[in-house]
């Protein structure tokens, strides 16, 4: 293959002062203006060189200060692109950091002191990164700047891959100085863009309507999408891109960032009064404030920077691959994903043993290959008032136990899977009359409840021990092989009765200690299948991808709604990341009677599951969930892991969407066409196709003869289903084939 001949470097060029980071798809430049200040250069398509090096205009901007004495004063960082700008210091637009020292002042400004330039990666203590492989490696930046006056020192990190258009940042705060300091803000990262003229394009949601796309005109102003909900939450996903104007899912120019994050997070896009853009992402400083010793370091997390020039479809065909290759980890990273049946809508809390085994019985029968057990499996938990935090079994509802009730499921041929809240308790439960302090809570005030529980306080070593020890006394005895890991609340009154505390580090420090937890479970049960879930996709973040492979994707289990989620969070997370459901009709949250066959087609875009009670579906059903069921393992290596195309979106249609699961080798392809509502004297639908090779010829399921890839891409073809009534879908394989 071509990768012999790929290559990454990094090299600064000491005449010039710039560092130019390139790969084969790639540059990203940043030059020393006056031989110190930091200054943004390019970003975008490789340049084999770069030569304008130092020309930021030097002109006289009225109102634009100047750092020194220059002459004509024509030089100012009220203009200058730059890298990671100061506070206070003649930059009049967003800060990528702020210090406050002992004396309240919190002036600060960076100059370059040195840099040193690594191969690989080096992985970010106790948070969540992407990694460097072997086979496909990446070099390293690390430029130190330093505030002369306070000697604090920020070190910014750039690591580009070899393989992909892809570069990550972060930032390491190091106090030289002779005093404690307190960062009130600090950013991951920042770049200024030298124009505005693009579209900015975000995810943003509610419970049960993640991750709709939304693509607006960049206006004057500075945008914030961001979370003070002390988690990534529902609302919006750490996510920016800025597109141009012209940019399409297959064609032009987009830049995207993406936090590597669970917590509160920011991300600014500013347009200046130049109509230059600047773009930041980090940890949300409203509830951050971080105490920073003489001699001490805080490092943030990362930001992933993709850049595409083939449109969104080829930021998300980057990012896919990317996070399963280089973020994903384990056993299961690049596995296929069972086939699963969870209990939740079919029983909620209302089940016995018998119940679960019954279900167990037909869904192994089906062909299904693992039964979750959801929520009401511990304490006295017969509805959402109670036990959160008493991790024992429920020996009313299940009187022969967990061990028992798995190896019975594990008998008929299933894996068993099992749901924690491991990050929450209930005011009613056994470990909150022990430990009523042990939730996020600010002494003296009184405690917002939220589904009746409180968030426990992971950033307390003893409570995360205590939670270790009862989930890990269950899962040393119990025969689990998933873990559905759920979080349904939001913070409030953040704070903490940890003596000493400041409460402005300890969200930051509920994260680390909450990645520290998942760190331990994760390398101690290596053979365990995480699945990640915050009241559906509430916290589906880069972050989590790194202990837990996929995601609950959303709590709305209906096949239309499904259709914008699944599309909108496709637009940044892997197919094999998403868990997707068929469920009953009327559906539970929207009411709507869809098809069972467009209730699984869609639930097929995904990691397939069913979360129904399958001991009341009539024969017809079973049957046609078995069909199901044996035509996804057919095909789910492709769907997971194969190049997604998205063709036909729900939000441009409003009725109707598409998209096309194609293999790497282009030798096979899974075609999906929806339709929601039906209009009376419609044609027959004619369709397109993406992602297939133009010079290869294939057979379409349905169809007689064989036809060109270039064909079903350019002229395409029509849909011989009529195709009536609502809720209509449609599903071809397309396999290579000899031309005739
Ligand atoms: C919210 C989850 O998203 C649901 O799937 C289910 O697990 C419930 N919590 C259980 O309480």
């Amino acid at each position: 293959e071509s990768q012999g001949v790929m290559t990454v470097t990094i090299t600064f060029d000491e005449t010039k002062k710039y560092f130019h980071l390139q790969n084969e798809s790639v540059s990203y430049v940043i030059a020393l203006e006056e031989e110190k200040y930091v200054s943004h250069q390019y970003w975008g398509k490789r340049l084999n060189s770069f030569s304008q090096v130092a020309d930021y205009p030097r002109q006289d901007n009225a109102f634009a200060p100047n750092p020194f004495e220059v002459p004509g004063r024509v030089f100012s960082l009220a203009t200058l692109p730059q890298e990671f700008p100061g506070n206070g210091s003649g930059d009049f637009r967003e800060s990528a950091f702020e210090c406050l020292y002992p004396d309240q002042t919190t002036v600060s400004l960076l100059t370059y002191k040195s840099h040193e330039i690594v191969t690989g990666k080096q992985p970010l203590q106790g948070l969540p990164h992407t990694y460097e492989t072997k086979e496909e490696p990446a070099e390293t930046l690390l430029l130190t700047m330093e505030d002369t006056v306070t000697k604090v020192e920020v070190v910014l990190s750039y690591t580009l891959f070899r393989d992909y258009p892809v570069l990550t940042r972060s930032a390491s705060f190091r106090n030289n100085g002779a005093e404690d300091i307190h960062l009130n803000k600090a950013l991951s990262m920042s770049i200024d863009f030298p124009d505005a003229d693009f579209d900015m394009i975000q995810l943003p949601g509610a419970w049960g309507r993640e991750r709709q796309i939304v693509r607006t005109p960049l206006v004057r102003g500075i945008h914030t999408l961001d979370s003070k909900r002390g988690t990534t939450s529902h609302a919006y996903q750490p996510f920016v891109a800025l597109a141009d104007k012209t940019a399409t899912e297959d064609q032009g120019a987009v830049y995207g960032f993406h936090f590597v994050y669970s917590g509160e997070f920011r991300a600014n896009v500013e347009v200046d009064t130049y109509a230059q853009t600047r773009v930041q992402m980090g940890i949300n400083p409203t509830h951050f404030q971080w105490h920073l010793p003489v001699g001490e370091a805080f490092q943030t997390p990362e930001v992933v920077l993709v850049y595409s020039e083939n449109g969104l479809n080829g930021l998300s065909q980057t990012l896919h691959p990317f996070y399963q290759k280089h973020l994903i980890r384990g056993q299961h990273q690049l596995a296929e994903r069972p086939v699963l049946i969870n209990n939740w809508e079919g029983t909620y809390f209302d089940f016995t043993a018998e119940k679960i085994e019954a279900m167990a019985d037909e869904a192994s029968t089906l062909g299904i290959e693992l039964f979750v057990l959801d929520d009401g499996w511990f304490g006295k938990r017969d509805d959402d008032y109670s036990s959160l935090g008493d991790w024992h079994v429920h020996t009313a509802k299940l009187p022969s136990g967990l061990k028992q009730l798995a190896e019975n499921i594990k008998a008929k041929g299933m894996l068993f899977g099992l749901w924690f809240e491991p990050e929450m308790i209930s005011e009613d439960s056994e470990l909150f009359r022990a430990h009523p302090d042990w939730c996020i809570h600010t002494l003296g005030r009184e405690k917002s409840l939220s589904r009746s529980q409180y968030v426990i306080d992971f950033s307390r070593k003893e409570v995360r021990d205590n939670i270790l020890a009862q989930m890990m006394a269950i899962l040393d005895d119990v025969p689990v092989d998933y873990i559905k890991w759920d979080y349904n609340r939001n913070m409030t009154e953040i704070g903490t009765a940890a003596p000493g505390a400041l409460p402005g580090e300890v969200l930051h420090k509920y994260m680390l200690g909450l990645y520290e937890v998942m760190e331990a479970l994760v390398a101690k049960y290596p053979q365990i299948l995480f699945e990640s879930c915050s009241g559906g996709g509430g916290r589906f973040d880069p972050g989590i991808l790194y202990y837990m492979p996929q995601t609950w994707t959303s709590d709305n289990t209906d096949a239309v709604a499904r259709l914008e989620i699944q599309y909108g969070t496709s637009l940044v997370m892997p197919i094999s990341s998403m868990g997707s459901h068929v469920s009953a009709i009327p559906n539970h949250q929207t009411h709507r009677k869809a098809s069972m066959k467009m209730r699984g087609d869609v639930a097929m875009a995904g990691n397939l599951g069913y979360e129904l009670d399958v001991t009341t579906l009539s024969e017809a059903e079973k049957q046609e969930m078995k069909e199901q069921i044996s035509f996804y393992k057919e095909h789910r290596k492709l769907v997971q892991y194969g190049v997604f195309h998205r063709i036909l979106s729900p939000f441009e249609t409003q009725n109707e969407a598409a998209w096309i699961f194609v293999s790497p080798e282009q030798d096979e392809a899974l075609y999906f066409y929806y339709r929601v509502l039906d209009r009376a004297n419609l044609k027959k639908k004619k369709v397109l196709f993406k992602g297939l090779d133009s010079a290869k010829y294939y057979t379409v399921s349905g169809y007689e003869g064989v036809i060109g890839g270039d064909e079903l891409m350019n002229r395409g073809l029509y849909l011989k289903d009529a195709l009536q009534g609502d809720f209509q879908s449609v599903c071809l394989v397309l396999k290579e084939a000899q031309s005739v």
